[in-house]
């Protein structure tokens, strides 16, 4: 506005000129010509018209300086806000020539960058308040810029203490739309900076606590499971050794008692077949054997004098087999020696475990076996009973009719394993990353706790070890248990001295 109005003013000021002078020579030929008395008149009338004009351009000199005046103080004290602005804000609001250097910088600037006052800064580079670290990029920026692409930007700054600024690069443009300098705004964003680095740092810190209660708390779990775990295989196992001692008795007076009446017998169909063969010797006695035959015949005595051989074997058989069953029940509770690390046969492990949970079975299932021998194998054996018994029943649990659960065993380098598949309804997808987790049942109230894998898995990892599963639903699965011979160096024998 100021740049139209003053045009205006000057022309004015140009024509009044121009008027005042006309006034002037008219004035001056009216004097001269003051005895002429015919254009007198002509030149008074055109004298009071020039000044009539001149009067009403005055007039509009004067209306448009008042105008000129108004719009210049507006502006002055636009000027002196924006001014004020500047100077009090808590930015750096600077101007960089296309050179690079500092045109000119607010008090904030000055204070940010360590300079007393705005001379000592004006004509520096503006890169010297950029860390060596930072100044090859901003260069970059700065370049950019000067080509007319603003940007946005963090940098440290130069100097002893370590200082962060946030800032932009934007070109101010002339009346030909060249880039003619550029402007930039800077905050001293350290504080911040320093603030999200901790809270980041807390963050950190918390996701790590945070994790590390989750795996406290699986671990809580874990152990939770694994004490209820050998505390029913504790109560298992007293149940069994219990019951192995009450049956231990009978049997031995039992087994003594058949040897004796091995003995006894024997005996006495010798003296039987003795008298048989008296028996023709003596044809006086005839009517005696008569009867004697009669009562053989009426009691079968052929056939009982086979068939006590016969109940003697059977009887000796039962008798071998309840004691492998108790010696077996004692062998896989084992309590007493529960963490005891040994050199163990594994087979035996599977054997005896096969002998404890037959019964459960032996309705729904055939065992097969195809095993490999294997080498003595550093573990805790009642514990892998453990896992061998879990992993047989919920073969056999498999099994909705009948089916086969097949046991095989290899080694594998410095491995052992052992597989127990089964023909049985196989395991959903969905549900195999589950079916480690304690408590994970889909087996009806009263019949899984959900516990069996969760610690035969612990059991396994006590033994560096791990366990396989591949199940295809309808089909049956496959848990496949690998076991190190020999435990690493400060687990196993060595450490127990067992
Ligand atoms: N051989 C298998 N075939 C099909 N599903 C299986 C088999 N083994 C385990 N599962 C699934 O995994 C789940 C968890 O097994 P886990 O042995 O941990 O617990 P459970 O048998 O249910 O109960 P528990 O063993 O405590 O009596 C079972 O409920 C079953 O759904
Ligand atoms: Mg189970």
């Amino acid at each position: 506005m100021p740049e139209q109005a003053q045009p205006d003013e000057r022309a004015l000021r140009v024509e009044i000129a121009r008027l005042n002078k006309v006034i002037q020579a008219l004035m001056n030929r009216a004097e001269r010509n003051a005895s002429v008395q015919g254009s007198d008149f002509n030149l008074f009338q055109t004298a009071i018209t020039l000044e009539a004009q001149v009067r009403r351009r005055t007039e509009e000199l004067e209306a448009a300086r008042l105008e000129n005046e108004k719009i210049t103080r507006a502006l002055r004290e636009s000027e002196n806000h924006l001014r004020l602005l500047i100077e009090n804000a808590p930015v750096s609001i600077h101007e960089i020539g296309l050179d690079g250097r500092v045109i000119s910088m607010s008090r904030a600037g000055l204070l940010m960058h360590d300079f007393k006052e705005e001379g000592e800064v004006r004509g520096t580079s503006y890169l010297d308040g950029v860390s060596a670290a930072d100044r090859e990029r901003i260069a970059k920026l700065l370049a950019e810029a000067c080509a007319d692409v603003a940007s946005h930007f963090e940098f440290t700054a130069s100097g002893p203490r370590r200082r962060i600024f946030k800032s932009c690069f934007v070109p101010i443009k002339n009346k030909q739309g060249g880039v003619e300098k550029l402007m930039g705004i800077t905050e001293d964003i350290t504080k911040r900076h320093e603030a999200e680095q901790k809270v980041r740092g807390y963050v950190a810190e918390l996701t790590r606590t945070n994790s590390e209660l989750k795996n406290l708390n699986a671990r809580l779990l874990q152990v939770q499971s694994q004490l209820l775990q050998s505390e029913k295989m504790a109560s298992i196992g007293m149940l069994a050794a219990g019951v192995a001692h009450e049956i231990n008795n009978p049997i031995g007076y039992i087994k003594s008692n058949m040897q004796s009446l091995d003995k006894y017998i024997d005996d006495l169909l010798g003296v039987l077949n003795a008298y048989e063969q008296v028996e023709v010797k003596l044809p006086e006695h005839q009517e005696v054997f008569l009867e004697l035959h009669n009562l053989k015949d009426r009691n079968g005595y052929e056939y009982e004098k086979q068939d006590i051989l016969e109940l003697l074997s059977e009887s000796r058989q039962g008798l071998e087999r309840v004691t492998k069953i108790v010696l077996d029940l004692k062998d896989f509770s084992r309590v007493e020696s529960l963490d005891k690390w040994g050199l163990d046969d594994i087979l035996k492990g599977i054997e005896s475990t096969l002998n404890v949970i037959s019964n459960e079975l032996k309705y729904c299932c055939e065992v097969r076996k195809e095993y490999v021998p294997l080498p003595p194998v550093e573990c805790v054996l009642p514990l892998l009973n453990q896992v061998f018994m879990n992993l047989l029943v919920n073969a056999s649990q498999a099994i909705e009719t009948k089916g086969v659960v097949t046991i095989r065993t290899g080694t594998a380098g410095d491995n052992v394993w052992i597989e127990i598949a089964d023909t049985g309804k196989g395991i959903p997808p969905e549900n195999l990353k589950s079916i480690f987790d304690p408590f994970f049942t889909t087996k009806p109230v009263g019949k899984g706790t959900g516990l069996g894998l969760s610690v035969s898995y612990s059991i396994i990892q006590q033994h560096h070890g791990r366990i396989e599963v591949e199940s295809t639903p309808g089909t049956g699965s496959i848990f496949r248990v690998w076991l190190p011979i020999r435990q690493p160096v400060g687990n196993g024998v060595a450490v127990d001295g067992a």
